[in-house]
């Protein structure tokens, strides 16, 4: 390996959100990673700050040529210039979009569990959550398109908001269940945000596939939203894009955009994606490879160690969906024992929606030897809560 992701990191005093948290806590909640980042992002930003002037700064044709080009090559997918669009973050445009796509009370559709950040954008903003929850059989996520119909088909529906890959149950949507939801979103004239932040994150030898790559009515019913800034580990930068062939939907989301001011780059935001993009290719490879060897040395503690716990299988995301339900019903109430009785801090499942209340999602984006503490701490934690259950 050419990248040593081994070595821990100390985030501590840096206003790190993740590791905001009482001494003696181990934080594996937030989605962000405790590597450095590449070295070339961390050179382009070396040399941005030697130039001493931090003004305002506009979007250049290398920006553009990052995302087209690493879409066509790791993706497959060609992405027209006049589709892109500079972004301050996927959620900004998320709340952008939900602004104006939607008047009050009108439902968005999300599928749950769900990134709990898409809830917020949607009550926030004056809409209604409607849930088009996941069918789970308890092993595997699958989409239930009967209830995804008969939530579009409500004249109330406008948008919906695809997590593509998905987070937290780390599914890969396959062509054929993006082909029909941008079917049904054409018959019932829903728009789909198809939120793919995640999708440089697959396991090695695992692609996603683009919505709007799908077919000619996924691109129309479309606006994608994606940025280098999970797969890089850049989130306190900003920087993201978002992409329309419609030509209407792109003019209203660029419109939503500049009106809520959230269109314009800071100097750093300018220039990320391409140092990630077009020279930390490898060092991704690498990550990607580490993150899989994280995930299968959990898989196997957790089998193991503490076999009443049931990791989901997936093949996207550093993150995994643990299934709690034979430990306890409520995951808030283990999730809160954990961190004041474990030292270890967990994301709760009903974040995600009430049908994740009895999961806990626990990030595996650290080193090697953070994990297996981590994991230490979750047995003793999980004994430690049966013990007192028991009395
Ligand atoms: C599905 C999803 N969308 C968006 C975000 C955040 O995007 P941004 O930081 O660009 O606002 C996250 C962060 O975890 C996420 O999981």
């Amino acid at each position: 390996m050419k990248y040593d992701f081994d070595q821990p990191v100390n985030r501590e005093n840096t206003l790190s959100l993740k590791w905001d948290v009482k001494p003696g806590v181990l934080p594996m909640w937030v989605a962000d990673m405790d590597f450095r980042c590449a070295p070339a992002i961390e050179k382009a930003i070396r040399e941005r700050t030697d130039n001493g002037v931090f003004g305002y700064t506009v979007i250049g044709d290398e920006w553009y040529d990052a995302y087209i080009s690493w879409w066509k090559r790791r993706h497959g997918f060609e992405i027209k210039k006049d589709w892109l669009m500079f972004v301050t973050g996927v959620v900004p445009a998320i709340s952008s979009a939900v602004r104006k796509f939607t008047t009050p009370n009108e439902n968005v559709v999300i599928q749950t569990p769900v990134y709990n950040i898409f809830f917020n954008s949607i009550i926030n903003n004056g809409a209604r959550v409607l849930e088009n929850p996941l069918k789970f059989d308890g092993e595997k996520y699958e989409m239930d398109f009967e209830d995804l119909e008969k939530k579009f088909s409500d004249p109330q529906t406008t948008l919906m908001i695809l997590c593509n890959p998905h987070n937290p149950v780390g599914k890969i949507w396959n062509r054929e269940e993006l082909r029909e939801v941008g079917r049904l979103a054409e018959k019932y004239n829903v728009t789909v945000i198809s939120d793919e932040i995640h999708c440089d994150l697959c396991d090695p030898g695992f692609e996603y596939v683009p919505f709007a790559s799908v077919d000619e009515t996924c691109r129309s019913v479309s606006i994608t939203c994606i940025a280098p800034t999970k797969a890089f580990n850049l989130a306190g930068i900003q920087t993201a894009a978002i992409y329309s062939a419609n030509e209407n939907l792109r003019h209203k989301i660029n419109r939503a955009i500049n009106t809520d001011e959230v269109a314009e780059p800071n100097v750093f935001a300018a220039i990320i994606p391409q140092a990630a993009f077009n020279q930390s290719e490898d060092w991704l490879d690498e990550l990607r490879q580490y993150l899989f060897d994280n995930k299968q040395f959990v898989r196997q503690f957790i089998k193991e160690n503490i076999p009443e716990i049931k990791v989901i299988d997936s093949n996207a995301t550093y993150l995994l969906w643990l299934d709690c339900s034979a430990v306890c019903k409520d995951a808030t109430v283990l999730k809160d024992y954990l961190a004041e009785k474990a030292g270890l801090l967990l994301s709760e499942g009903e974040e995600y929606g009430q049908c994740g209340k009895s999961f806990l999602r626990l990030n595996t984006a650290t080193c090697r030897s953070r994990i297996e503490i981590g994991l230490n701490f979750l047995k003793k934690g999980i004994i430690q809560f049966r013990q007192e259950e028991m009395q």
